[in-house]
């Protein structure tokens, strides 16, 4: 099948399924293009709650789908690789959660959206790269477990001094590829252009950056610029959106690793298969969803509020 035959057939068992795409800025730029939704995890979840259609075919790691699922549990969500996982999203455990609620009575256990259901459903609230900051600013609790990215955790941590924060040992293998000393030849090689960073990134590289943000706020941080070369210190799935806002301007990457294995698997053929059989559905275990919807629904009240 070519691939504009392959396309034709997913926007035809879309209709006929009541099926929407959403697509993470970490895919193949083919499934960006055929996303009917494309966004950071912040918007993806969000969006997930608004969208009419029965069916949702979310083109991301396996936490997303699961998000979905719990905040949508009425609708069908398929993912198209099933063993697509953030290995982050395993980074925590129940029993050092129980621990630092033992060792703190004035405690909020944030937990990062990069992270499995079953880590979820201990924490007080979810966060995004997009939301973390305001979200931990505006807690009641003067101590912050911040779970699992223990790089986002110190980059917020230095945001908000008011609070005290105990970190996790959670990181991205993708992210923390990108060394200090990396940026420095990158910097070295594309004398002013602009060091852009996710925060999953350590802080040697951090250090380094003249913008920290999510993988949308990169985005529109290249868009609106009035300058032209950038240095991307994310995956580079980003790039394919920042070509469609803004061709002519010159991104670099740090190292030609910056590409996370587990949303790539998702491949076209692969969207059109789970469409056509319906066999890679999210379920979820009905208490563990009800436990896990409470901080993910935390987080988009308080992230609407703002
Ligand atoms: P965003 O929330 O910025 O889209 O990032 C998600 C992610 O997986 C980063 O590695
Ligand atoms: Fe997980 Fe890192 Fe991939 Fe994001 S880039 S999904 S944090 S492994």
């Amino acid at each position: 099948m070519t691939k504009t035959e392959l396309i034709n057939e997913i926007q035809k068992l879309k209709q006929e399924k009541d099926a929407v795409i959403l697509a993470h800025y970490y895919l193949d730029d083919d499934v960006q293009a055929l996303a009917d939704y494309i966004g950071d995890s912040y918007y993806l979840s969000e969006v997930a709650t608004t969208i009419p259609q029965k069916v949702i075919v979310f083109c991301g790691v396996s936490f997303m789908g699961e998000s979905a699922k719990i905040l949508n549990p009425e609708k069908t969500v398929l993912l198209p690789d099933p063993t697509s996982d953030c290995p982050m999203a395993h980074m925590a455990s129940a029993e050092n959660i129980q621990k630092v609620r033992e060792e703190y009575d004035d405690v909020a256990v944030v937990c990062y959206i990069n992270s499995t259901a079953d880590i979820k459903q201990y924490a007080d609230v979810c966060v995004t790269s997009a939301n973390a900051m305001r979200i931990v600013r505006n807690l009641p609790q003067k101590n912050i477990y911040f779970i699992p990215d223990q790089n986002l955790g110190r980059f917020v941590a230095k945001q908000v001094p008011e609070k005290h924060f105990i970190f996790n040992d959670g990181y991205c293998p993708v992210h923390v590829q990108m060394t200090g000393e990396l940026v420095a030849k990158a910097k070295a090689e594309h004398p002013g252009a602009l060091v852009l960073a996710h925060p999953e990134c350590t802080p040697d590289v951090l250090e380094q950056a003249d913008y920290i943000g999510s993988t949308s706020g990169i985005i529109k941080y290249v868009t609106d610029s009035a300058e032209n070369q950038f240095i991307i210190a994310t995956e580079l799935g980003v790039l394919y959106q920042i070509r469609q806002n803004c061709p002519d301007k010159q991104c670099f990457a740090v190292i030609p690793e910056q590409i996370c294995p587990d949303m790539r698997k998702i491949t076209l053929e692969k969207v059109a298969s789970v469409l056509r059989n319906f066999d890679h559905t999210v379920e979820m275990d009905a208490e563990l969803s009800q436990k896990a919807h409470a901080p993910l629904i935390k987080m988009l009240e308080l992230a609407r509020k703002e």
